[in-house]
């Protein structure tokens, strides 16, 4: 096995990519810097001294990387340099000694910066952003993740407008300074790369707590919102000392600085950011309360909280040697927080979210132009590479080596990787070695998912033998080629697998056990299994144990028999959703034969028996009824058909809705809810099967769902509910749509965050003129094209969560997508580039509306300044 054979895939080198064959490490290092920042709205001053070291004997220059910067002053050893070059992207500095002290002085203006990345103004505050080369827009430095250096920050700023300012590390001076100006300096004592510092000076409201770690050492936490909003702050703090338990206890990681800070802002291009002792969070993953947020907000917070925190061991104490290891702190972070999500809460229904997601949004990825491994080997933006690959199928890479390993041996290969690299940053390769050499089990095959992209195909058959007892299983993996990598070979690829008899008990396998992995490891393998008298029912992949699309020819009773009898919650999901898909797929194919569509008895009855049961937790019953998005539906095609597709899936729902109106309406009011609002799995799964049974109700009966969503807003007491009722009036067009909408809109519309749930809806309505709306709502007092929330709320949501009217005929979808992209190419690039992907993902669509985006992606690439984020998109798709 240890035999692996590697295919070059030949690669034709682009003077705009990076490639990770380059690496070399740094001729250069810095041990420490101190940062000294003025802050003020348009004209800041940053003084930045580092000791700088010379690697190895060589006569280099010194490059550093800086942008947008005005440089002031340079310094070698307290003397002017005059060897200095300003380079595009750079300072090259030469005739350097060994050692010195290196002094810059640079001018930069946060309030003209509306990328949101280095330091900017998010309303009145001062934050940064350096991840991933953010910290070049604050200093000329050596950006690069394997620098690390200890830093320290002193900042003086206005004291009545920013009484808090904030850094890594400890507290350890503060004073006042003239002119109603004041101080206050940080030490970090940890060696971080560039992009996990942060700096943030403001007025803030602060929640303080303290969390005592198992050395029995005192933590102080602080919680940082804007003024008035302290109570939305309580669920965050919970979170957050949930997750400092919960990595003690499963991960025995503890808390190393005896301060941990979260800043909520409202400008942020993602969802949070790691910087040493002072996470800087979207305020979309901080700010809660009944009133203003979903169970699913709760429940977001608290994975984000969890992620951030988690970082600080993986990512913060280990860190990546170069961007292209991203993966090694985000898979595995994701794992982790995912895990965290799993132990508190329901852990089916965590794991039925992640595969929504795989499968609604990465597999379409992995398809696409933007193909990529989860460690890729070129680059042109590394902002273009905080992908679902990285992150999600990044995760579902560490949860394959959780399930090859077992948790004991996983967490003995954790305690080796941190023995052997905390302190240091490191690759993929380094954290398989660890793994490996802990666990014994040989992981040289598997590493091969770091390097191949795209989403392999496991076709299943098998055979029985009644004569000889015996029940055979054949395996067939094939990866189609993808954009970046045309040749694939087969992975290391582990089958979850259980068999189910005619009673729908598991039979017995090897060692008496009722379930077993099996390790794929060619492009073709049988399984044999002895002592089976009866041909059974596979389960296959329980749990989602690979991240991969299967066939097998499962019959409609077979299907059935897993969603009542499969052990796995996720299993029995997934088989309903496979049912789902297979009909979904005949239905269209009917409409395009000009054939009634059609659902048969069985499967009506199948979900029947689902809805009504007394026995399944109510959360995995909601789930079975959620089925693929339209959007995740696409990938089921080789040449989707929109207008099919959207009639053939509203088709099935409502023959659903219709059915079983009666078992709907009992089960709506046999979840209610009552007392007070409180977000805890068991509520949060009542409450989530009732508003589903809400939805399907409006869908058939709308005079019944009308009356029952006007007195559900009526009468609710917390948001959850209050939006369920929205959504289903918007999606059944009842006939209170108008009023409701029109009534949330009123009380909410200084709430930016809540508002967002507003404009999704409107995104997201079916009906013809929907754009014309969005356009007109560019003009809502709530809007506001500058914050990213508020952008994705909008146009976002139309883009990705409303294909039908985006993919209209006419590319009006694709004509206004483009030209908002147009004016957010300047104003903020990443944004941009995170809004074009159902732009650039449409290879399965037909000629004319291929065509028709290819029209409005050329238009981009015409543009003069078009940013590297979104000319690396652009110019991939357009190669397809
Ligand atoms: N490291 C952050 C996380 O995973 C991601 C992140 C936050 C980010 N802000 C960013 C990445 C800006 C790139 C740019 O939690
Ligand atoms: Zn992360």
């Amino acid at each position: 096995m240890s035999q692996v054979t590697s295919i070059e895939n030949t690669v034709e080198k682009n003077s705009k990519e990076k490639y990770l064959s380059d690496y070399q490490v740094s001729n250069y290092e810095i041990d420490s810097i101190d940062l000294e920042f003025e802050l003020y709205d348009t004209t800041t001053l940053v003084k930045a001294v580092s000791s700088v070291i010379r690697v190895g004997e060589h006569q280099q220059p010194l490059f550093l990387f800086g942008e947008q910067l005005q440089l002031k002053k340079l310094l070698v050893n307290g003397v002017n340099h005059p060897d200095y070059k300003l380079v595009k992207g750079g300072l090259e500095l030469s005739y350097l000694p060994q050692t010195f002290t290196l002094e810059i002085h640079t001018e930069i203006n946060p309030q003209a910066n509306t990328s949101f990345s280095g330091l900017y103004k998010s309303g009145g505050a001062f934050c940064t952003q350096c991840e991933a080369e953010g910290f070049r827009r604050i200093t000329y430095y050596l950006d690069r993740p394997d620098v690390m250096a200890k830093f320290t920050t002193k900042i003086s700023a206005d004291k009545d407008l920013y009484p808090f300012l904030l850094s890594n590390g400890n507290p350890v001076d503060q004073g006042d300074l003239d002119n109603g100006r004041h101080w206050v300096s940080w030490s970090d004592p940890f060696p971080k790369p560039a992009y996990l510092f942060a700096l943030v000076g403001g007025d803030f409201d602060c929640l303080k707590d303290t969390f005592t770690t198992k050395s029995g050492r005192e933590v102080a936490l602080e919680l940082f919102v804007d003024k008035g909003n302290l109570d939305k702050t309580a669920h965050a703090m919970i979170s957050l000392k949930k997750a400092m338990l919960w990595d003690e206890q499963r991960f025995n990681f503890e808390y190393d600085l005896d301060i941990y800070m979260i800043v909520a802002v409202d400008f942020f291009n993602m969802g949070a950011m790691e910087n040493k002792g002072l996470n800087i969070f979207n305020s979309k993953f901080v700010l809660a309360n009944a009133q203003s947020a979903t169970d699913q907000d709760f429940l977001g917070i608290e994975a984000v909280i969890g992620h951030e925190y988690f970082h600080n061991w993986t990512g913060n104490r280990i860190t990546c040697r170069d961007w292209f290891q991203l993966s090694l702190k985000e898979g595995l972070t994701v794992f982790r927080d995912q895990e965290f999500s799993s132990d508190l809460g329901s852990r089916s229904v965590n794991r039925i979210a992640n595969v929504k997601t795989m499968r609604n949004h990465q597999f379409a990825e992995d398809a696409g132009p933007m193909s990529h491994p989860i460690r890729p080997a070129s680059v042109m933006e590394m902002n273009n590479f905080y992908t679902l690959t990285v992150y999600e199928k990044g995760s579902e890479v560490i949860r394959m080596l959780h399930t090859l390993l077992g948790e004991k041996a996983f967490q003995q290969g954790m305690e080796l990787y941190v023995a052997r690299h905390d302190g240091q940053a490191v690759t993929c390769d380094d954290f398989i070695a660890a793994m490996q050499d802990a666990s014994k089990i040989d992981l040289t095959l598997f590493k091969r998912w770091y390097s191949q992209s795209g989403t392999p195909n496991v076709h299943v058959s098998d055979h029985f033998d009644l004569s000889k007892n015996c029940y055979q299983m054949t395996f067939k993996q094939k990866t189609q080629p993808t954009a970046d990598q045309k040749i694939k070979q087969a992975l290391h690829i582990p089958i979850a697998i259980e068999l189910l008899d005619k009673q729908g008990n598991a039979l017995k396998l090897a060692d008496n056990k009722t379930n077993t992995i099996l390790s794929l490891t060619h492009t073709e393998q049988t399984f044999v299994f002895q002592n089976i008298s009866e041909k059974p029912v596979p389960s296959l992949f329980r749990g989602f144990s690979a991240p991969v699309k299967y066939q097998y020819a499962y019959s409609d009773l077979q299907l059935l028999h897993l969603m009542n009898f499969a052990s796995d919650e996720f299993s029995r999901w997934d088989a309903g959703q496979t049912l789902f898909n297979k009909y979904l797929a005949l239905n269209v194919q009917r409409l395009q034969d000009k054939q009634e569509m059609k659902l048969p008895a069985l499967f009506i009855e199948g979900f029947k028996g689902v809805l009504v049961s007394e026995l399944l937790d109510p959360a995995l019953i909601a789930n079975m009824f959620e089925f693929i998005s339209e959007t995740g539906a696409m990938e089921l095609f080789d040449r989707v058909d929109i207008e099919a597709l959207h009639r053939a899936r509203e088709f099935m729902l409502s023959q659903l809705a219709m059915a079983l109106h009666s078992e709907f309406v009992t089960v709506y009011h046999a979840r209610q809810v009552a007392g007070e609002y409180l977000a805890i799995t068991a509520d949060i799964a009542d409450r989530q099967l009732a508003n589903l049974a809400l939805l399907f109700i409006a869908k058939a009966d709308p005079a019944l769902g009308n009356e029952l969503v006007v007195k559900q807003i009526a009468h609710c007491n917390n948001m959850t509910d209050h939006l369920a009722g929205l959504v289903a009036a918007n999606s059944a067009s009842l006939a209170c749509r108008e009023t409701v909408m029109q009534d949330f809109e009123e009380k909410w519309f200084e709430n930016g965050l809540v508002m967002d749930k507003w404009f999704v809806i409107q995104a997201s309505q079916d009906r013809s003129d929907v754009l014309d709306n969005v356009k007109a709502l560019f003009k809502h007092r709530s809007f506001d094209f500058n914050n990213p929330n508020r952008l994705r709320s909008l146009v976002g949501a139309f883009a990705q969560n409303n294909p039908y009217h985006f993919h209209a005929e006419d590319g009006s979808g694709y004509h206004f997508l483009t030209e908002q992209l147009i004016k957010l190419n300047k104003q903020n690039p990443q944004v941009a580039a995170r809004l074009i992907t159902p732009l650039i993902q449409f290879k399965r669509l037909d000629e004319n509306r291929k065509n028709l985006i290819k029209k409005q992606l050329n238009r981009l690439l015409q543009l003069d300044d078009l940013a590297l984020d979104l000319y690396e998109k652009v110019s991939k798709a357009l190669k397809q």
